[in-house]
């Protein structure tokens, strides 16, 4: 398995370009499910999960160009997808243990092919992440459920709209549940959505596709349920925590930085807490610049549902954390589990407490590079800013968790001026 290796110290300046948004990017090629034809998707990242998930589609009988061939070259974010027939109706546990999001098939193959059967994801690295929202929401919907061997088998004949009220917000339960409304039969509220930027930008797919959805992005979505879909061409969104976890690699550098193809109201909790630990940030014409403050402040910070703090920044801002002048406290509330790098970061100096969901940040001056691994994304991307900043070298192994959220981030970063390379074969 490939390692990033680090060489603490560069101070980052220059452009860095965001890659469109993961997050958005799955419940949308997801969604291709409800249509029968090919839709085209660009500014699509090219990561692990979107492989997985066109893997998955191509399980159930959709064609997946991925990259799209152009003569000799490839373009690497456009996918293509033609979802005549679809031969199967399962998620098997093998793709669904890899990448949970695998789970937003539900919502469309019921809607549109009377059944889905798809793993439960089961626990995982940053917590327990049941889906009992997505399940109650199509059981409202008329959905029959049943467990059978690790499988959530869901049928019915054609869903009718129904008033979803969820108990907490949920990305991909308010995803599932909106697009399993698109093709029900009636008119369908979910209260208590999430507010995503992602789940506004699959409301803004799916009425492309000549569904009618009103409401995302607020905590009350209405959809009229229409009899079919027709398949669309659609550029995806930046991706907010790409353009983030850069932001906080300037700031942390005492960097210049322009993030090139952002879009900043998506930023705005994280933006603001750059603020208050004292960096500077300006939007410019083609992206957000941010330069990095002489002196960090302490900042606290509690993850919330958007537009509050994002949990996917939680790990990235510990970092920022922990060469602040004092002490920051960082509350998560999403997730029970998503401290899995303060153990590594600890390993390089940094000074952290952990109780419970509570974690109390003194700031150090200095780190020091060392061989750190992380068992989920945002945490791996944290140790990679830990070793920009790090004394001497940082090696962070298990990159694959990396890569399944990061676009090259090696090959980003090193026009900035960071010293980091990819070497191959480690453990
Ligand atoms: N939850 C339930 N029941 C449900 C669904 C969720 O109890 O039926 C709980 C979860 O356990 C969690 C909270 O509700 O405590 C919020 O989870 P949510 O369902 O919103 O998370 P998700 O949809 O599984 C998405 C992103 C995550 C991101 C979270 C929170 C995708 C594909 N994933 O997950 O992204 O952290 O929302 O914003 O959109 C990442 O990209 O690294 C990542 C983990």
């Amino acid at each position: 398995m490939d390692a990033i290796q680090i060489e603490g110290g560069a101070r980052l300046e220059g452009d860095i370009r965001v890659s469109g948004s993961k997050n958005a990017a799955l419940p949308i090629l997801a969604s291709s499910l409800l249509t029968a034809g090919s839709s085209t998707f660009h500014n699509v990242p090219a990561l692990n999960d979107i492989r997985t998930m066109c893997r998955l589609l191509e399980l159930l009988g959709a064609s997946a160009e991925f990259p799209i061939k152009k003569g000799k070259t490839a373009d690497r974010h456009v996918v293509r997808l033609t979802t005549k027939a679809i031969k199967d109706t399962t998620a098997p546990y093998e793709l669904v243990k890899t990448m949970r999001a695998s789970v937003l098939v539900l919502g469309p193959l019921v809607a549109r092919h009377g059944q889905a059967r798809v793993s439960l994801p089961g626990g995982c690295a940053i917590g327990a992440r049941p889906i009992d929202q997505h399940l109650k929401g199509l059981e409202a919907m008329g959905a029959k459920i049943q467990l059978e061997h690790g499988y959530v088998v869901a049928r019915a004949k054609r869903l009718r709209g129904a008033r979803l009220v969820c108990d907490i917000p949920t990305v991909t339960g308010t995803e599932n549940l909106m697009m399993a409304a698109t093709l029900a039969r009636g008119h369908s509220t979910i209260e208590n959505a999430a507010r995503e930027p992602e789940v506004e930008e699959l409301a803004r797919v799916l009425n492309k596709m000549g569904a009618r959805v009103r409401g995302a992005g607020t905590p009350v979505i209405d959809v009229d349920g229409v009899d079919e879909l027709h398949p669309i061409e659609h550029a995806i969104i930046p991706d907010r925590i790409e353009a983030g976890t850069f932001m906080v690699a300037a700031a942390l550098t005492r960097g210049n930085v322009l993030v090139r193809d952002c879009l900043p109201e998506h930023l705005d909790a994280v933006i603001a807490k750059l603020r208050s630990a004292g960096a500077t940030v300006t939007a410019e014409s083609g992206g957000v610049r941010v330069r990095g403050p002489a002196t960090i402040q302490p900042v606290d910070i509690t993850t919330q549902p958007f537009p509050g703090f994002p949990t996917d920044m939680q790990a990235q801002f510990m970092v920022l954390a922990t060469r602040a002048r004092g002490q920051s406290v960082i509350t998560e509330t999403i997730f029970e589990n998503r401290y899995m790098h303060v153990q590594e970061l600890a390993r390089m100096g940094a000074d952290i407490m952990i109780d419970g969901r509570l974690a109390v940040i003194r700031g150090v001056p200095r780190l020091t590079g060392a061989p750190v691994m992380a068992t989920d994304l945002r945490a791996s991307a944290s140790l990679i800013l830990a070793g920009l900043v790090a004394d001497g070298r940082t090696e962070v192994l298990r990159v694959y968790h990396l890569d399944r959220g990061y676009e090259r981030i090696e090959k980003k970063l090193r026009p900035l001026g960071a010293r980091i390379k990819r070497v191959k074969g480690r453990m």
